[in-house]
């Protein structure tokens, strides 16, 4: 993939910092933007080919900064990894507006504005746009009013995009993740959350930032030039399942 360019947002660490290693690894360009601009420089610190871009994805101005470097420093922007994003879990009643907004200012508003801003840049190249969502996007679970919709909104801006770009050879696709041990899971993830996962994934185990950086690749590389408008999940298999595996785990039918 060399001679691309990317923007990978919340860069600084967890999956997005996976995610900008692996394609500056495969010869990507790669501008990593993050409102921690103290963890961003920490990580960012020594990568060859990567550019450091302290911006908030929620505000306009800074959006259009973030574009308005990237082509400065790279001429050209192929992919943007929508990946920046907050986890806030609570009941809905102790679920504030300002609660809300928060979670739907980064994890809504920040795919909108971002992926609108790099259209232009995006037609010249026929490039791509991978969001991030979630399992919790995919499926209802307590506690994530804010945090499940937004992500739920998220596959639907996926699937808008791939209708709108597909016309302009621009590919849009959406990576929705299972649980990972970041800073934000660790955040909401309590022992019995942490517990449940385990017991309803096939895979019976958290999954790792490279491995949701792998998909993400995959879905820039010219491997999946006829995927557009799909929602993958990366999630040992919680979406695909029902009831029963712990009970069959339990009969010792499952691993170990
Ligand atoms: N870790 C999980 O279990 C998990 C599961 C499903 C989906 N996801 C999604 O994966 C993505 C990455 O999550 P992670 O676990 O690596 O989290 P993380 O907290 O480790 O990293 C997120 C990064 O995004 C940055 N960020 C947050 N809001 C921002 C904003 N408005 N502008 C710019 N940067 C911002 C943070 O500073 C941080 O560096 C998120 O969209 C998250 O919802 C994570």
């Amino acid at each position: 993939m060399s001679a691309r360019t990317a923007i990978v947002t919340g860069a600084a660490r967890g999956i997005g910092l996976a995610t900008a290693k692996l394609l500056l690894a495969e010869g990507v360009s790669v501008a990593m933007a993050d409102r921690d601009a103290d963890e961003l420089a920490r990580a960012s610190d020594g990568l060859e080919n990567a550019l450091a871009l302290p911006y908030d994805v929620s505000m306009p101005a800074d959006v259009d900064a973030m574009v308005a470097d990237t082509l400065a420093r790279f001429g050209r922007i192929d992919f943007l990894i929508n990946n920046a994003g907050v986890a806030d879990f609570g009941p809905m009643e102790d679920h504030t507006f300002a609660r809300w907004r928060a979670v739907m200012e980064t994890n809504l508003d920040g795919v909108f504005l971002c992926s609108q801003a790099v259209i232009p840049a995006l037609k010249k190249t026929k490039g791509c746009i991978v969001n991030i969502a979630s399992i919790s996007g995919l499926r209802g679970s307590t506690l994530r009013v804010a945090y499940g919709t937004s992500k739920a909104a998220v596959i639907h801006l996926t699937r808008q995009q791939a209708a709108e770009l597909g016309e302009h050879g621009v590919r849009a696709n959406c990576v929705a993740p299972g649980p990972v041990r970041t800073k934000l899971a660790a955040a909401v993830h309590t022992p019995e959350i942490i517990a449940a996962y385990h017991d309803a994934i096939p895979l019976n185990r958290y999954g790792s930032e490279d491995e949701i950086a792998g998909v993400i690749a995959f879905l820039c590389s010219d491997r999946a030039s006829y995927v557009t408008g799909q929602v993958i999940a990366a999630d040992g298999g919680f979406e695909s399942t029902g009831v029963g595996l712990p009970a069959l785990r339990a009969d010792g039918a499952g691993p170990a």
